[in-house]
């Protein structure tokens, strides 16, 4: 049987991979998508989040917009590439008229609840807010699996990921409310790297979400080059998707990570206990390695 999951997107060209990944894989069943401000504000990732379901024919999955900002200071300015509308066509398709919060409430406090993974994939936001209206969704939510976080590098600072700089404070509620966590950071997303050669094969595929989901792999990955100045580029967020499809994928370490709040140069960092030896109680399933060959395997036939 299909596992069932909920997405929660701030869609950017690797949210929408990632959808399209979900909705299209036979080993999933995309229950909804919940839509939050992050890689662009939450007007923008709303419109991004309505194109790609259009363009990627999953229109019979409902939508529901979510946090227009961060619960405490405004989040990290995005750069205008994060900004852009995704060059998809403009749709009519709607968002639902129940809020994202509301919405997760009434699902998760259900029957379906704890059969339905969540894979939150930008700020956590919108499960916060959740949690602090109705604090025994972390006892029904099975597993979160998301891409935030890193336990060593960051990539909007030094010491911090997007994700979780967007909105520490909601990620500090999330990671201590007791749901079991996957984290799937920056170290797994950088070992999952796609050439311009891996994403012409997934274009090859020709059904019309790997067409797709190629072209704005591509447009990702000519960010990398031109930006990072390196050959390959990371599509983050499918790297989440494709652990709940194959949890085998990416091999993980418990661990207690804590989210910094306060440091001047440090806040949003995911604090991982490495080493273990500090004796924290473990909340999380850090992702330390991903099997590459696969994850492009898994890829190609959820968009076939
Ligand atoms: O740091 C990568 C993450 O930030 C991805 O989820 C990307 O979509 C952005 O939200
Ligand atoms: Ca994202």
């Amino acid at each position: 049987m299909a596992q069932k999951v909920i997405l929660d997107v701030d869609t950017g060209g690797d949210d929408a991979v990632a959808i399209l990944l979900a909705g299209h894989h036979p080993a999933l069943e995309l229950v909804a998508v919940t839509v939050t401000h992050g890689n662009a504000p939450l007007s923008v990732t709303l419109d991004n989040t309505l194109r790609v379901i259009a363009a990627g024919q999953l229109g019979h999955v409902p939508v529901y917009s979510g946090a227009l900002t961060a619960l405490v200071n405004p989040p990290p300015p995005m750069n205008s590439d994060q900004r852009a509308i995704l060059p998809l066509p403009a749709t009519d398709l709607q968002p639902q008229t129940e809020r994202a919060v509301d919405f997760l409430i009434r699902y998760y406090m259900g029957p379906l609840g704890p059969d339905t993974v969540y894979a939150p994939i930008g700020p956590l936001t919108n499960l916060a807010l959740a949690l602090r209206i109705e604090p025994r969704l972390a006892t029904r939510i099975p597993r979160l699996v998301t891409m935030g976080g890193a336990y060593l590098e960051g990539n909007t600072t030094p010491s911090a990921e997007f994700n979780i700089l967007a909105d520490p404070e909601a990620a500090h509620i999330v990671y201590s409310a007791g749901i079991p966590i996957t984290m799937i950071g920056l170290e797994v997303t950088a070992q999952a790297y796609v050439s311009l050669d891996n994403v012409a094969k997934i274009g090859q595929i020709g059904s019309p979400w790997a067409i797709v989901a190629a072209s704005l792999m591509e447009r990702d990955v000519r960010w990398f080059i031109n930006h990072r100045h390196v050959e390959r580029g990371q599509i983050y967020d499918a790297c989440a998707i494709a652990t709940v499809i194959d949890p085998a994928l990416t091999r993980t370490k418990p661990m207690h990570v804590g989210i910094e709040l306060r440091g001047e140069l440090t806040r949003g960092r995911t604090v991982a206990d490495i080493s273990g030896h500090h004796a924290l109680p473990v909340n999380v399933d850090v992702g330390v390695a991903i099997d590459r060959m696969r994850f492009l395997e898994i890829i190609r036939a959820g968009l076939s």
